[in-house]
């Protein structure tokens, strides 16, 4: 079976990475409802759990028919709920590798989370889907998730301006682009 049909569940702490199914969308549309949280992100915020269901059902399914895992859940295993996604959601056409992006509910900010997610993410990535290259984007102004992504020591590759369209405003930004190698990869690990 092909290594993204077939993804391992990861457990850390009192979480863990499971692939998200249909029934996680009156777990998701509890964080995708907040306009904080969805406040840097491309949809949202959820008005209905139906949005939610709708976005596992038409984003996350169909990534499979592009060679992509379906994406992951992140899971609070002592209260037996969903409370975030970590994925990868693109390939590059050039490259053996794929774009990673994530979100976790409101509660679970600051406590170093989604930087161990995107560790065990990119160690998925490189030592079971095989890939050359990962790559990861934010918004200048979302410092919370610079920090995840350089504490998981990608490099800054490219910085673009950029229009980000909100249902009430619009953010004027710039794009900052990372990238992990996987020789740069294997040589942190060795260090
Ligand atoms: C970005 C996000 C995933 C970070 O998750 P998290 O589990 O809180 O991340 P961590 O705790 O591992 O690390 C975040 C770091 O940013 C810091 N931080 C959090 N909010 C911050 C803010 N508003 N300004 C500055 N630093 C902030 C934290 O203190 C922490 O730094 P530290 O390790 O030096 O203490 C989370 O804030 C989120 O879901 N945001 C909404 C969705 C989103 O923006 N996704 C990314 C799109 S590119």
């Amino acid at each position: 079976m092909k290594p993204y049909k077939k993804m391992p569940v990861i457990t850390f702490d009192h979480f863990q990475l499971r692939t998200i199914t249909k029934k996680d969308y009156k777990d998701m549309f509890d964080y995708g409802k907040d306009e904080e949280v969805t406040s840097f992100l491309s949809w949202g915020p959820f008005t209905s759990p139906v949005e939610a269901k709708q976005a596992i059902k038409t984003i996350f399914y169909p990534r499979i028919h592009k060679s992509l895992p379906r994406g992951y859940a992140i899971i609070d295993l002592e209260k037996h709920k969903m409370i975030g996604t970590i994925d990868f959601h693109t390939k590059p056409k050039d490259k053996n590798g794929a774009e990673v992006g994530y979100v976790i509910a409101k509660s679970y900010w600051g406590q170093g989370l989604m930087t161990k997610a995107l560790s065990h993410l990119v160690d998925v990535g490189f030592n079971h889907l095989g890939y050359d290259v990962i790559y990861v984007r934010h918004l200048s102004k979302n410092i919370a998730s610079q920090k995840v992504i350089l504490k998981n020591k990608f490099k800054l590759i490219k910085s673009e301006p950029t229009i980000l369209e909100k249902k009430h405003e619009q953010i004027s930004d710039f794009m900052l682009t990372y990238e992990l190698t996987k020789e740069k990869y294997h040589a942190n690990q060795q260090s």
